[in-house]
């Protein structure tokens, strides 16, 4: 991971300045690195060490970094890794075309790879992540939303770069079919449990922690898993307060939407979810040969379902 450091630090340079300024500042705020360790856990467990998984695991991150930048954007956020989102500090247009800059940063990096099925994972990933936050826009105060409607956006938005960049470890490996598509299930359960729980500690978070502002999607009227199980629960009375809170978007009532999401057991219901889908990943990933990296991935599953950061 220090030398993924060391390539993302290389690899951000730009003759703008403004290009410097602003992709330093997000990405020596830190972040998990999580999406560039799967590339690296994954090669590693089926035996392959060459230089470009470091190249790799930086474009997975660039990719998550640009997407970061217009999330922000779009969801009007005002913090992110503990500091002002790049939106708020530098404004909207200079967040979405520092995202541009990233993501075409990271299509010249990919071509540097110099393999097909590379470019084709990656092209996939970012078509579809883009699909989602599209589904996801269009579904914002919609207090109907059903929850595989929900849960479509969420493997669009977040699980497909989860897959993505666990597949790549295969592809990397040289992996047959099936190992491949075992790191892809692995990628795209692991992925869905960390969004499942990012929705709900978007309820019960603290903002310290999470580095990022809490009540965000309640404030925006963004219909996520414990507001849509709190409603299938809730007594008439408490169920109109979370539509209304669906369909105008009022942060005022969070702490009485979060008491019925509390009460309904919809949080607890959430995390369930999550824990289901971090099962799903584990038994992916038990069936890759046995190894320190392998273990290191299942070891993901349970940290992802109780992680408060
Ligand atoms: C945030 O991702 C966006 C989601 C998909 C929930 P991370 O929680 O991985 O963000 P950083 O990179 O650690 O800041
Ligand atoms: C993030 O979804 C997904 C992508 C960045 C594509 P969220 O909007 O839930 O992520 P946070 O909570 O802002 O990190
Ligand atoms: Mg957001
Ligand atoms: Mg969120």
């Amino acid at each position: 991971m220090l030398r993924v450091d060391e390539v993302i630090r290389e690899r951000l340079s730009s003759r703008v300045a403004l290009i410097d300024q602003i992709s330093h500042y997000i990405v020596n705020a830190g972040g998990k690195r999580i999406r560039p360790r799967l590339v690296l856990l994954c090669s590693e467990a089926l035996g392959f060490d060459g230089p470009e998984r470091f190249e790799l695991a930086a474009v997975v991150e660039f990719i998550h970094t640009a997407t970061l930048l217009h999330d922000d954007v779009v969801d009007e956020s005002a913090l992110r890794r503990g500091r002002a989102t790049a939106n708020a500090a530098f404004g909207n247009a200079a967040s979405v075309l520092v995202g541009d800059f990233l993501y075409s940063r990271a299509f010249q990096m990919m071509v540097g790879v110099n393999r097909l099925r590379v470019l084709e994972v990656l092209a996939d990933a970012t078509n579809v992540i883009a699909e989602g936050e599209v589904l996801q826009l269009m579904n914002m105060h919609d207090a109907d939303l059903a929850v595989r409607d929900y849960l479509q956006v969420i493997r669009y938005k977040t699980a497909k770069l989860f897959e993505a960049s666990a597949r790549l470890g295969a592809v990397l490996a040289g992996a047959d079919e099936t190992i491949e598509a075992l790191c892809a299930d692995y990628g795209r359960s692991l992925g869905t449990a960390f969004q499942l729980v990012d929705d709900l500690l978007d309820y019960e978070g603290s903002s310290n922690e999470l580095g990022k502002n809490v009540g965000d999607d309640l404030r925006e009227g963004k219909p996520t898993l414990p507001l849509l199980l709190a409603m299938e629960r809730a007594p008439p009375a408490d169920r109109s307060l979370i539509r209304q809170a669906i369909e105008q978007g009022e942060l005022q009532r969070l702490p009485e939407v979060l008491d019925i999401v509390r009460r309904t057991g919809a949080l607890e219901a959430t995390r369930e979810a999550a824990r289901g889908e971090a099962e799903q990943a584990r038994a992916a990933a038990s069936r890759l040969p046995a190894s320190p990296a392998r273990d290191a991935l299942i070891d993901l599953c349970l940290r992802s379902v109780h992680r408060s950061s």
